[in-house]
């Protein structure tokens, strides 16, 4: 996805649909190298209204999956016709029913954008639980790692593995990429 287009989609599903819910720069970054990488299969945590699934979409293209798991997805405001590859799962990310089912979908997975449980315990089961879908040469992205509770376990993957990560100093509260 180029710059153009990015900021005409982020701007029209924020007016439209209020999401999504991260700051412009930041995600722009994410958005670019998640482009760079081609995915074909991704799997996002924490929907709330859709939008960065819609981002995720455009990037994948025809052939692709997309996987969005939320716990409540009473929440989603975007059209569900409106991205065409995706399938929305409702359930905790800390089931192992629901674990199991995601990886029955999608055993192996591209690019992983965990954005759901912000807890310390939540984040860090999100990360054992899924980690290992991630190909060699796949992406991870932490949503919110400036967070009380994502912070503490980001800055335990930034001692134990090498690491990246986004900050926007305007409005931004992080983003952290770990490579596999
Ligand atoms: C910050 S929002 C996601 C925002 C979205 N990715 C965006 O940027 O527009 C976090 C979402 O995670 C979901 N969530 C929280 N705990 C969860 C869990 N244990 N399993 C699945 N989803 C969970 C919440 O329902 C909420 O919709």
């Amino acid at each position: 996805m180029d710059r153009g287009t990015y900021d005409s989609l982020f701007d029209r599903l924020r007016v439209e649909y209020s999401t999504p819910i991260q700051a412009k720069e930041e995600f722009w970054e994410l958005v670019a190298l998640v482009t760079s990488l081609a995915p074909t299969n991704v799997l996002e945590l924490g929907v709330e209204k859709g939008g960065t699934i819609k981002f995720w979409d455009e990037i994948v293209g025809p052939g692709g999956k997309i996987i969005g798991l939320d716990i409540n997805l009473g929440a989603v405001t975007m059209p569900r016709d409106f991205v065409s590859d995706l399938e929305l799962i409702e359930g905790d990310s800390h089931s192992s029913e629901i674990i199991q089912l995601v990886k029955s979908k999608m055993p192996v997975v591209d690019f992983l954008f965990i954005d759901g449980d912000h807890r310390y315990e939540g984040v860090k089961a999100d990360f054992e639980n899924f980690r290992p879908l991630v190909r060699p040469g796949g992406l991870m992205a932490f949503h919110d790692i400036h967070d009380a509770g994502v912070g503490p376990f980001w800055q335990e993957l930034e001692r134990t593995y090498k690491t990246s990560k986004f900050h926007q100093q305007s409005g931004g509260i992080g983003i952290g990429l770990l490579r596999f």
